[in-house]
């Protein structure tokens, strides 16, 4: 038996934030991306509790990828102030550590129960509906995805005039994200038709809108359309799961803190080749992996479809590489300038262990061996 849930109630649409009026919480302590504090973006949340009557404290130290150390900072600070509501405001990075610092919490005091409320300021980790934290290991060079029922946020406000201010190098990276969540949710060994839903439109979206986005940070309809495909995306792999894509890009994230919707980007094309099994040499077939079929309804949907099999999926794969240039994002690993290629290759073996591990690369239609992973990290190089 299969299920499909929708535990988050998602408000979104103009003026979305005016939900922080009608809470009937008196304490809440919002967890907030320092950015969202020092740009001021904060007040866009504090005015309105301001407004409603609640009392709140503002834990501010969050870090991209953040590590345990920092969850323990918020756990501490939620254990004594014991707020009835947590508001995560920021991009995945505080959201992940706002659900981590519920459930350590939780476990330390079960009566303490608060509930979550995950307001996002990027568009890409659809983390606001999802029951996914990553938390890293700084020492060990490991990122750990937790994933368990109990951490998807109660409430999820989505408006997109807290993503106005994304810079145009992490709305590339951001968006490139989504894309990943919707493709590797589609093809997943877990998908479903509702997750098959969910991802294609949000494929559709990130075709029509994330170069808009990109190229104009100030267009409000498709920062909007961009807020929701990622959500839709969450969705779409919170039912699914991902792939080997992200279960690779995690160790590139801990091992070289490359970005992570960038190495996710970086990844993509060569992951489609390596789940298709189509590559420019490939000579057509009677018959392919069933991925195929639906990286081909997703070629499709972006517009870069036709009857055949293998040039369609060339296609597909000349499309992801199209996006990451006009985006400026490197099409290689050594293309970032930042990493020595004898330092790559003393981690690949590693990188390619940890990968197999990774909770999310179970679910990849295609079972990968050690030595593929091994040589999909040389190829992207
Ligand atoms: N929980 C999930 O389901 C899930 C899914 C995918 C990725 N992740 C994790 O989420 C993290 C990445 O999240 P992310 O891509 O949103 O980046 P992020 O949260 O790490 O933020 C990236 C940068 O953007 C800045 N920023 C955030 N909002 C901004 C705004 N409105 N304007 C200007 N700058 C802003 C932040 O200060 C930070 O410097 C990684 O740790 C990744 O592993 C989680
Ligand atoms: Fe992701």
């Amino acid at each position: 038996m299969k299920n499909f849930t929708v535990n988050t109630k998602i408000c979104f649409g103009e003026k979305a934030l005016d939900r922080l009026l009608t809470l009937e919480y008196r304490k809440v302590l919002v967890i907030a991306d320092p950015f969202v504090v020092t740009s001021g973006l904060i007040t866009q949340v504090t005015d309105r509790l301001q407004k409603a009557g609640i009392t709140y404290e503002v834990y501010d130290d969050v870090v991209p990828d953040p590590p345990m150390e920092k969850v323990v900072g918020g756990i501490r600070v939620a254990l004594q102030q014991r707020p009835a509501c947590l508001i995560a405001i920021g991009g995945g990075s505080a959201i992940d550590l706002s659900k981590s610092v519920r459930k350590f919490a939780g476990e330390i005091d079960p009566v303490f129960r608060p509930q979550l409320i995950a307001i996002p300021t990027t568009s890409g980790t659809g983390s606001e509906v999802t029951s996914f934290a990553v938390i890293t290991d700084p020492e060990k060079g490991v990122k750990y995805p937790l994933s368990e029922e109990s951490m998807i946020p109660d409430e999820a406000i989505l408006d997109e005039e807290l993503v106005k201010s994304v810079p145009a190098t992490i709305t590339a990276d951001t968006g490139m994200d989504v894309m990943t969540h919707a493709f590797e949710a589609y093809v997943s060994v877990n998908n479903n038709e509702f997750s098959a839903a969910l991802a294609e439109k949000a494929v559709e979206i990130c075709g029509q809108f994330l170069l808009r986005s990109f190229s104009d940070s100030g267009d409000s309809h498709a920062r909007r359309k961009m807020h929701i495909a990622s959500c839709l995306a969450g969705l779409a792999f919170n039912s699914a799961s991902l792939g080997l894509n992200h279960g690779m890009a995690h160790q590139l994230g801990a091992t070289f803190h490359i970005s992570h919707g960038r190495a996710n980007a970086i990844l993509l094309p060569y992951m489609i080749e390596y789940n298709s099994g189509i590559d420019m040499h490939s000579k057509s077939k009677a018959e392919y992996p069933p991925c195929v079929r639906k990286y081909c309804n997703m070629a499709r949907i972006l517009g870069v479809s036709n009857f055949n099999e293998i040039t369609t999926i060339r296609a597909l794969v000349s499309y992801v590489q199209f996006m990451n240039k006009e985006m400026n994002i490197p099409l290689s690993v050594s293309a970032l300038g930042s990493i020595s290629e004898e330092d790559y290759n003393s981690k690949i073996e590693f990188m390619a262990e940890m990968a197999l591990k990774d909770g999310c690369t179970a679910t990849n239609p295609r079972t990968p061996t050690k030595q593929e992973v091994m040589e999909l990290y040389r190829k992207i190089w």
